[in-house]
């Protein structure tokens, strides 16, 4: 799509700065510095198409908006330019546009509560075993390449192992789990792909839910089907699709970032490589740091409002700003530094609509699993590139490598690796 206005803009969003460009790519903390420093802790700002949208950056800001969902509802019908975009614009699929607007993300009221209840209850499992599984498949995927004494950890391993982990707690084949990696790949990635990706997605889960009808396995999707709220067969699907998705790329940017800060940054190298912190903790730095998860659209409000210096008005667009919040210098200690022991981190977002706590143990397991076997496996690991010369993905929403190339002594991995789901 080009850089033509889809539609008006109004006088508060004229000379606007337009999120996603190169520049907020490689640094975008510095583009939300500027925007904290030029309009406080609510900004204006346009996306692609020059579309208009308020961007909360303060942390306590941010609280106020997920906790107010009368204010702020999830559901992208109220949006007021909703009707006048194109099917095509390329934001539509992380907004809840056409049947994604059914899965619980989009849901309000007590209609999510009752669905986010039973996907909560779903994604509670026996934690020990998750961990063995996700030990497991880390192992397998260093053994694909640790002979080689070099790899790309992005595609081979940090973005492979959560779907890996996440497709087993669902209950899926182990070539239904290779499938699922593949088609989440294509339909993530936005190319041509994506569409069909999509759709061998909901193939995949539609037979899930067909077997659980007839036979509820003693997982996440047996669990989800014979739930007391009665999910139809549509929500079931849509909600497992969430589920696959909503951990992967986040999941896997964040051991991405905290492999790049361990391997290019000495305070992580000490926190990681050398042991200064439980891993957990460590990781959880990295979240204050460099979150995977940078902005999160979003909300729409259903009065006028005024917020910080914005004067919002109904129907109009709020973007969540989480990494920002994350570096809001109001709940930072006086010198900048990461908050020690601090878990306030927006990350996650906050509030109903934030990431279930069941699902942040998870997305903690498999981190930790991808960081702890890889220092046990190579542990002489180094970057195979200058810094400067790592790149990001384009895009606004997330924050996430293209590539992490590093070199090790080729090892050959101790003992023959278990069969996935064996
Ligand atoms: C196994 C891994 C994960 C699973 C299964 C998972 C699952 C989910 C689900 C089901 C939701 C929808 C909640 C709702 O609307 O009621 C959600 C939302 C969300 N998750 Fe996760 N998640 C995972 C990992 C992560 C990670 C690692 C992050 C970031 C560090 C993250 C950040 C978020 C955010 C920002 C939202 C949306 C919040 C909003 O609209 O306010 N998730 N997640």
């Amino acid at each position: 799509m080009n850089d033509t206005p889809l539609v008006e803009v109004a006088e508060s969003h004229l000379d606007a700065p337009r999120l996603g460009d190169p520049r907020y790519a490689a640094e975008p903390a510095s583009v939300f510095a500027e925007l904290r420093s030029r309009y406080g802790p609510v900004a204006p700002v346009l996306l692609v198409g020059d579309v208009p949208a308020w961007l909360v950056l303060g942390h306590r800001e941010l609280q106020h908006v997920t906790a107010d969902t009368e204010t702020f509802s999830r559901n992208s019908s109220r949006w007021r330019l909703g009707p006048q975009l194109p099917p095509e614009w390329p934001l539509w699929p992380m907004l809840g546009g056409g049947r994604g607007g059914r899965a619980l993300l989009f849901l309000e009221g007590e209609e999510h509560r009752a669905r986010s209840v039973a996907v909560s209850h779903a994604l509670t499992g026996d934690l020990l075993e998750f961990r063995a599984r996700c030990e497991q498949f880390a192992e397998e995927l260093v053994a694909s390449f640790a002979a080689d004494g070099e790899a790309e950890l992005m595609s081979a391993y940090a973005m492979r192992l959560p779907l890996l982990a996440v497709g087993w707690a669902l209950g899926l084949s182990p070539k239904q789990g290779e499938d699922l990696v593949d088609s989440v790949t294509a339909m993530t990635a936005g190319g041509p792909d994506a569409f069909a990706g999509q759709q061998r997605l909901r193939d995949v889960f539609a037979e899930l839910v067909e077997r659980n009808r007839k036979s509820p396995g003693r997982d996440v999707t047996g669990r989800l089907s014979t739930h007391p709220a009665g999910l139809t067969d549509l929500e079931l699907v849509e909600d497992l699709a969430v589920v696959a998705t909503a951990g992967h790329q986040t999941t896997g940017n964040w051991i991405g970032n905290a492999l790049r800060l361990m391997l290019t940054d000495p305070r992580y190298t000490d926190s990681f490589a050398r042991g200064r912190l439980p891993v957990g903790q460590a990781l959880r730095e990295v979240l204050w740091e460099d979150s995977p998860t940078q902005v999160v659209a979003g909300r729409w409000a259903t009065r006028p409002v005024e917020l910080g210096t914005a004067r919002i008005q109904t129907g109009d667009m709020v973007l969540l700003g989480l990494a920002a919040a994350n570096h809001d210098p109001t709940i930072r200690p006086a010198d900048g530094s990461t908050p020690r022991g601090s878990q306030a981190y927006l990350s996650y977002s906050h509030g109903r609509h934030g990431c279930p706590g069941p699902a942040r143990d998870m997305a903690e397991v498999i981190a930790v699993a991808a960081i702890e076997v890889l220092l046990d496996s190579l542990p002489d690991m180094a970057l195979a590139c200058a810094p400067e010369a790592l790149s990001w993905h384009p895009g606004v929403w997330l924050r996430g490598l293209q590539a992490l190339p590093v070199t090790f002594t080729p090892a050959l991995h101790a003992g023959q690796a278990p069969a996935p789901w064996g």
